[in-house]
């Protein structure tokens, strides 16, 4: 079972207190939801009281909905709360990963897909005419449709192409939401800790200035120069990896990348380590190179080096604001999904082009507009 699961006593507003806090989707079924009616849509998504809100609006507005989640991140109070709604939800709460053909065998109109399983899934068994096309929320999920030899033959929005949604999900969410995480499973002080974010995309520089506000020295380690420079212009320490792991007691993983941690730079990390996981798949470091577990609980496995250091790791290098406190804060998910839901809706009435895509700019416009509105309650 996933760590978070272990919990049930983590605090968790309910799908109703949820609802009552993201205006911005409200207003977006109201003036598009018509469009879902009698559509069949298969989603992937972190099945959690936010994007259960967004479902059962879906069904609401009359879609069919079928549900699978994200690996890590399963609610089983949220899934009892969707299928009282209608929704049929095919999560498995130990983890093993997406159900794709169960949500698939619905012939979907529609896909609304996390990570880009479920869209790869449906290229690689076929379409009927029927079939519209659908969203993309992960920038991971967008490279790998990206990165196919022939790209689809239908509308594929990526959400987290859109400058709006990096900002504010991104950056600011998932800033106060990994390190709210990291607090919760860890129970650790922050102020005077030395912390190492390594990746400056819109993820490592929001959890690199949540940490900084609550005084942890920080050092951020970045590949690419443009954003290595604005991590430095942004006052931050900057430094290759090699030259941070031996100071660093805190490491936060947010490139999205593969093997960024191999056996020379475990050599380097110093005793009592704890490593959190900000990027969607915990592909960053290789757990079998920490050598054997000698203690685990909920949240975290401590390993044993053969010299005597001691490594954790946080729920396993998954997303520790999924895996440790509820992902992130409303107001930025209303955004995300108001997002997914009008572009989806674009899909629906068959204004866009076939192919991989960012959020239409009039969409990104007039959401950043109402986003504006309702934190200043001030209406342009
Ligand atoms: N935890 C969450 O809730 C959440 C939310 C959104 C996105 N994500 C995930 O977080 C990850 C990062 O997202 P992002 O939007 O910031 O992505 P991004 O691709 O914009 O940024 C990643 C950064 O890491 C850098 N990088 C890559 N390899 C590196 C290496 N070996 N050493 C140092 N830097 C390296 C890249 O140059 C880039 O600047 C992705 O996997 C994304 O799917 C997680």
């Amino acid at each position: 079972m996933h760590p978070a699961l272990d919990h049930p006593a983590l605090p968790a507003p309910g799908v109703d207190w949820v609802a009552g806090h993201m205006p911005l989707l409200h207003d977006a079924f109201a003036e598009v939801g018509h469009l879902f009616d009698g559509l069949r849509i298969a989603i992937c998504l972190h099945i959690e009281p936010k994007t259960a809100v967004m479902c059962r609006l879906l069904v609401r507005y009359g879609a069919t909905v079928a549900l699978t989640g994200s690996p890590g991140s399963t609610r089983p109070d949220t899934v009892t709360a969707l299928v009282a709604e209608g929704v049929n939800v095919h999560a498995d709460v130990d983890d093993e990963g997406p159900q794709i053909d169960r949500v698939l065998a619905i012939e979907p109109h529609l896909l609304l897909d996390n990570g880009g399983d479920l869209t790869t899934a449906l290229l690689r068994r076929g379409h009927g005419d029927h079939f519209l096309g659908g969203t993309e929320e992960t920038t991971t999920g967008g490279h790998v449709l990206r990165a196919r030899q022939t790209p689809p033959d239908f509308p594929v929005v990526v959400i987290n192409d859109g400058e709006l949604k990096l900002m504010v999900e991104n950056r600011y969410g998932v800033g106060q939401s990994v390190v709210q995480g990291f607090m919760n499973a860890t129970n650790l002080m922050l102020p005077g800790s030395r912390a190492t974010v390594v990746g400056y995309g819109p993820c490592g520089r929001g959890v690199a200035q949540t940490l900084r506000q609550l005084s942890a020295r920080v050092t951020v380690v970045e590949i690419d120069p443009y954003r290595a420079l604005e991590a430095v212009m942004e006052g931050f320490e900057v430094s290759p990896l090699a030259a941070a792991l031996p100071a660093t007691s805190l490491l936060f993983l947010a490139t999205g990348a593969r093997d960024v941690l191999g056996e020379a730079e475990v050599a380097l990390l110093p005793d009592g380590v704890v490593v959190a996981g900000v990027s969607h798949f915990p592909h960053e470091l290789d757990q079998a190179l920490l050598g054997p577990v000698e203690s685990s609980a909920a949240y975290h496995r401590v390993h044993r080096r053969p010299d005597g250091r001691r490594v954790a790791v946080l729920a396993g290098a998954r997303m520790i604001n999924l895996a440790a406190a509820l992902g992130n804060p409303i107001e930025a998910m209303d955004l995300g999904l108001t997002l997914q839901v009008r572009s989806l809706a674009a899909v629906a009435a068959g204004g866009l082009a076939p192919g991989v895509q960012p959020v239409p700019s009039d969409i990104d416009r007039a959401v950043a507009t109402a986003f504006v509105a309702a934190r200043t309650g001030v209406r342009a």
